[in-house]
């Protein structure tokens, strides 16, 4: 909860945010090329899309200079090739730090409502980013008050950005701060907005499903597989949220990964929506994440301690994941706390197979194959 208040504080505070430059920005160039049945994502009026904004992004996403010691860069935990995951358990940041939880895609941010697996208060991917930047506990980029200065020095002295943020930010008196940094960053995440796999191109009729693949999909579409529930939206969630939408209740789910000792309890550090509200109802409940590119981006939930599709859809079968022996002993399905949509469905090892062959079908072109969203300090990838 402590940390929870002081990213808070951040956030408010952490680069004396001028509205008025804010208002003042360059004019909206920017055209989504939205895939079939995508809706108008939100944007925030204080960072209105434009290309330039987003290059720059681009570039920082994949800049080591940006980390306190040069060593990381936000693409270290979000590879593109990996749907901008980082296929560990959990990474680790900059200086050392373990984190408690997987690293999620970036990818389609730009429709979420709330950031991070279960933080209810991270509603803007501006906000977000105040945590790997200046987060303390744990540290990713380490950017503290100490360096803050010396890394923004780095990048005005960089020829590429030097041409480019006078020109951007053209009304503000000083275009490399940390302000237009985030909102930069910010604008590119948001820009990562696709469509192509074969289960969007199904939609748009130019592709067929598989006779596996239609079993599965409809198993997951299906009230005996339940799936949709919570993963029914046009990206697979269900907190997903874009321009004129209505305002639904925020959803956060128990899906009986653990019940340690048979108290309901998940493990410290990684007790979900409870480490905010501190009520117990709120106990292990975690955002339902987007499964758009799932195939890429294992391990899987909070903690990544789930390794292959298959064993995901095993533990939604069962009802709960069972853990028989070490500290976090206890039966998952029998946790007080756990959704009742989580309630054990009986499915066959050919559905099974089914399910996970629909899941593979939500996978995108690979991202660190399209210029637009590759890694431009990469030779191959150099536009100009
Ligand atoms: C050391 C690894 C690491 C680095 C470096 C890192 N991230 Fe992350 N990122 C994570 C982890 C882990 C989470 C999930 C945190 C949580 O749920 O508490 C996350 C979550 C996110 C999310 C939320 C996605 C969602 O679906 O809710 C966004 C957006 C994001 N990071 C962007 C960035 C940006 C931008 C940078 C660079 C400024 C960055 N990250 C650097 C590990 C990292
Ligand atoms: C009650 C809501 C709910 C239902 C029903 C549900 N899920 Fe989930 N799903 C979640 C939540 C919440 C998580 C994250 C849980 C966590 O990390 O603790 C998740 C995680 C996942 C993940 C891991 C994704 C990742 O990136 O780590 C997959 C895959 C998945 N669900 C597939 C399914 C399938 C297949 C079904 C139907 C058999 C299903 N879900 C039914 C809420 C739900």
């Amino acid at each position: 909860m402590a940390l929870a208040a002081a990213l808070l504080a951040v956030s408010a505070t952490a680069f004396g945010l001028q509205a008025s430059e804010a208002l003042k920005a360059p004019n909206n160039d920017w055209n989504w090329a939205l895939p079939q049945g995508f809706p108008q994502p939100r944007v925030p009026a204080s960072n209105p899309m434009n290309r330039g904004k987003v290059a720059i992004g681009h570039r920082l996403f994949y800049d080591t200079r940006l980390s306190g010691n040069g060593t990381q860069s936000c693409s270290s935990c979000h590879l593109p090739e990996l749907a901008f995951t980082d296929g560990k358990t959990t990474p680790v940041g900059s200086t050392g730090d373990v984190l408690p939880r997987n690293a999620p895609s970036v990818a389609n941010s730009a429709y979420h409502r709330t950031f991070t697996w279960a933080n209810p208060a991270l509603t803007s991917l501006e906000s977000q980013m105040n945590v790997p930047l200046f987060g303390t506990n744990p540290v990713e980029m380490g950017v503290s008050d100490k360096n803050r200065g010396k890394i923004l020095r780095r990048i005005k002295r960089d020829r590429w950005y030097k041409k480019r943020f006078p020109k951007v930010f053209r009304w503000s008196k000083k275009p490399v701060s940390w302000f237009n940094v985030v909102r930069s960053i910010s604008a590119f995440q948001r820009s990562i907005v696709t469509g192509t796999s074969k289960y969007n191109r199904f939609l748009g009729d130019k592709a067929n499903l598989a006779s596996d693949e239609r079993r599965g999909l409809s198993l997951f579409m299906g009230e005996e597989g339940e799936c949709h529930h919570c993963h029914g939206s046009f990206i697979f969630d269900d907190q997903s949220t874009y321009a004129g939408a209505p305002v639904e209740r925020l959803k956060f789910h128990n899906t009986g990964l653990y019940n340690v000792g048979g108290t309901g309890a998940y493990p410290t550090g990684n007790q979900g929506l409870y480490e905010i509200t501190g009520k117990k109802k709120d106990m292990g409940a975690f955002r339902a994440p987007s499964l758009l590119n799932v195939a890429r981006t294992a391990p899987y939930m909070h903690d990544g301690s789930v390794k292959t599709l298959m064993d995901v859809v095993d533990i939604y079968a069962r009802g709960g994941r069972i853990i028989t022996d070490g500290p976090y002993a206890g039966d998952g399905a029998k946790n007080p706390h756990k959704d009742p949509l989580i309630s054990g469905i009986n499915l066959s090892e050919q559905d099974r197979r089914d399910i996970v062959a629909f899941l593979k079908t939500l996978t995108e072109k690979d991202y660190s194959k399209d210029p637009r969203f590759s890694d431009p300090f990469k030779k191959k990838n150099k536009r100009k």
